[in-house]
């Protein structure tokens, strides 16, 4: 079995569902607590043994390339300065040379069609796929996990939760057949059904290991739901001849593309930090209490 060397991380997407924020600033670089969004998929594929990881940019994202570059000058501003702590915090994230790659998705027609951009960069060996508008909260990162199945079931396999049933119109859902280890085998995989169409109310929550078959059929996917090029129909497509298999992931997906997600995130991942929780805790609970309070008296 092929190990899982390299990720692709799409950040081409426009960020429509954030304006008038992603207007200038790409959705990717908004802040949960004091890092970007991007930063989040990036260490959760560093902690699942990642060496190489992929973005797949488009137009006004170059502050990404540039977040993940060398900055010489703040480095010996904040050497001079004494500033230890931030110093470090940049070395921690600092990518090794030649371990990132950027290639760009020239017009926006769909997630299938940005992984797409990714085949000549991940050539013939299964890769792993993290969507970073989605940033995983748990005692660890989904993806590791994920590859934990991956290395015993090979094939293809995808990270999921349970969605409120009402909403399957808003993700790819799956069906669920034999229990195998912590996952099970995927029956069919479906882009935003309606309810009454899901087969499940298991959703795809934007983490895979995709076998590089599935770039032949991306290039030759016709456009599906929302009128974009779906990575979920080639799946299906790729499902007849490849196994799929699902892990639920065991912590819970933050959705950072939306309000309610990426200010959730934000209160979860400050809750969680020690150097952060004391400084929010009380000011946080107060202004419940104080909105409950209100409500009560409306
Ligand atoms: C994409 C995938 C979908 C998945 C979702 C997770 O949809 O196509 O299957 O459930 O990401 O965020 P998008 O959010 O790009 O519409």
């Amino acid at each position: 079995m092929k190990k899982v060397r390299k990720a692709v991380i799409p950040v081409a997407g426009l960020g429509t569902r954030f304006l008038p924020a992603t207007k200038a600033v790409p959705k990717e670089m908004l802040t949960v607590v004091d890092r970007p969004v991007v930063q989040y998929a990036v260490d959760e594929a560093l902690e699942a043994g990642i060496e190489h990881i992929v973005f797949v940019t488009g137009r006004n994202k170059h502050v990404i390339e540039d977040y993940f570059d060398i900055h010489p000058e703040l480095y010996d501003t904040l050497t001079r300065s004494g500033k230890t702590a931030p110093l470090a915090s940049l070395h921690a994230m600092q990518l090794p040379a030649g371990a990132v790659s950027f290639t760009r998705q020239q017009e926006p027609l769909g997630l299938g069609h940005a992984v797409w951009c990714a085949r000549d960069i991940i050539g013939d060996e299964p890769f792993a796929l993290l969507l970073p508008d989605m940033i995983s909260f748990g005692e660890r990162g989904c993806l590791a996990g994920l590859i934990e199945l991956y290395q015993r079931v090979g094939g293809n396999v995808i990270a999921v939760e349970q969605c409120d049933p009402t909403e399957t119109d808003k993700y790819g859902i799956v069906g669920k057949g034999k229990e195998v280890g912590r996952g099970f085998a995927i029956t069919e995989m479906v882009e935003k059904p309606s309810p009454s169409e899901a087969p499940s109310n298991f959703y795809i929550t934007g983490r895979y290991v995709l076998q590089p078959e599935v770039f032949a059929l991306l290039g030759t996917q016709e456009r599906g739901a929302g009128g974009e090029i779906q990575l979920t129909d080639a799946m299906r497509r790729l499902a007849q001849r490849q196994e799929f298999h699902a892990r639920p992931y065991e912590g819970r997906t933050f959705d950072c593309g939306s309000k309610e997600g990426f200010i959730q995130a934000n209160v979860a991942f400050a809750l969680a930090r020690d150097d952060v929780r004391e400084l929010v805790f009380e000011p946080i609970a107060e202004m419940i209490a104080a909105q409950q309070r209100r409500s009560a008296a409306a």
